[in-house]
């Protein structure tokens, strides 16, 4: 009987692709860059699953040209933006995603963020390496403190969560803003749920950690912008479209707030073009908040064991349709 088959769009951590090539014939998508679409289709017809990234866009017309024998799609990500879960649901695909391992990994890179913006971490180390360095000076490089300031979390999930429990060891009043009031966060921390204009217009640092959707879709646009503090910093460790780009450039520009710290962008790669890239008090990083060693490679077990029990039938171990299973 042959084998099913798979294919896996990038590279992933080796013992997790062993894990699947020990059960299912698994072709790997080698490039550094993801496959163009019309090239991810061709690989993909005829499999039994999909182990994708947030870089693929998966929708029902693709389920459709792919197959009735595709059996499961299993994101290596916790955000599944890119795949039109309804289609999936639709199909009777259940799609996997990678939730809680990289909680710590990306509240910690959201505090790096934070940080760095508010210190100019990164318009320092860029003077230094250019050569302008040249004395202690009372009035150079003047950021923002963070003890002791107020932090704002819109999105109380498990990362919005370790975002504010980082918090304590700087001794912050921490708001947040959600769709619903997260009780079981505030029983475990001090928090005050508040409207999104009060956590905008009293924040000192805005961190944004909500999925993206219709409805936070530029959910930080020019009024938004507008309602935060000249000195406030804000940091994106979620999705780059919930900020409205232009208008964070022009907020930056003219002092409307005071910095942003940004772990993606839209689109991603970021344009080499776009003016956010020419001002100082905005520190740019390539999407790498889950990136370290032991979350990647955790994140590529979960990855492979849903797209296994996924072929086999079995329900998967994380699963963001579970209404397949209905
Ligand atoms: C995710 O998992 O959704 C992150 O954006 C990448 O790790």
């Amino acid at each position: 009987m042959s084998r099913p088959r798979a294919f896996i769009t990038r590279e992933i951590f080796p013992d997790a692709l062993e894990m699947i090539r020990a059960e299912v014939d698994a072709e790997v998508w080698p490039d550094e860059l993801p496959p163009p679409p019309d090239v991810l289709l061709e690989e993909c017809r005829g499999v039994d699953g999909i182990l994708c990234l947030l870089t693929d866009k998966i929708d029902g017309d693709f389920m459709d040209a792919v197959g009735p024998q595709l059996k499961v799609i299993s994101q290596l990500a916790v955000g599944f933006d890119n795949i039109y879960i309804p289609d999936a649901t639709r199909h009777g695909i259940p799609v996997g995603n990678t939730p809680e391992v990289l909680t710590h990994t990306t509240a910690d890179a959201a505090w790096a963020l934070l940080l760095a913006a508010a210190r100019r971490i990164g318009e320092g180390e860029r003077a230094v390496r250019a050569g302008n360095w040249r004395t202690w000076h009372p009035l150079h490089y003047l950021g923002q403190d963070v003890y002791g300031a107020t932090l704002g979390i819109i999105g109380m999930g498990r990362i919005g969560f370790e975002v504010a429990r980082r918090s304590l060891g700087f001794n912050m009043r921490v708001l947040y803003s959600d769709i619903v009031r997260q009780e079981q966060y505030e029983a475990q921390l001090p928090m005050e749920y508040v409207d999104i204009d009060t956590l905008l217009s009293q924040s000192d640092f805005v961190s944004l950690n909500t999925v993206l959707n219709s409805s936070t879709h530029h959910l930080i646009d020019a009024e938004a912008l507008g309602k935060m503090k000249p000195t406030s910093v804000l940091v994106n460790a979620s999705r780059g479209p919930i900020v409205d780009q232009q208008a964070l450039y022009e907020a930056l520009r003219d002092g409307e707030i005071g910095a942003a710290g940004l772990d993606v962008t839209d689109p991603e790669p970021i344009r080499e073009d776009d003016p956010l890239l020419t001002l100082e008090n905005c520190v740019i990083v390539p999407h790498i908040a889950s990136a370290s060693v032991a979350t990647r490679r955790e994140m590529s077990r979960i990855a492979a064991v849903n797209l296994l029990n996924g072929i086999k039938g079995e329900r998967l171990i994380t699963c963001v349709n579970p209404e397949v299973y209905i």
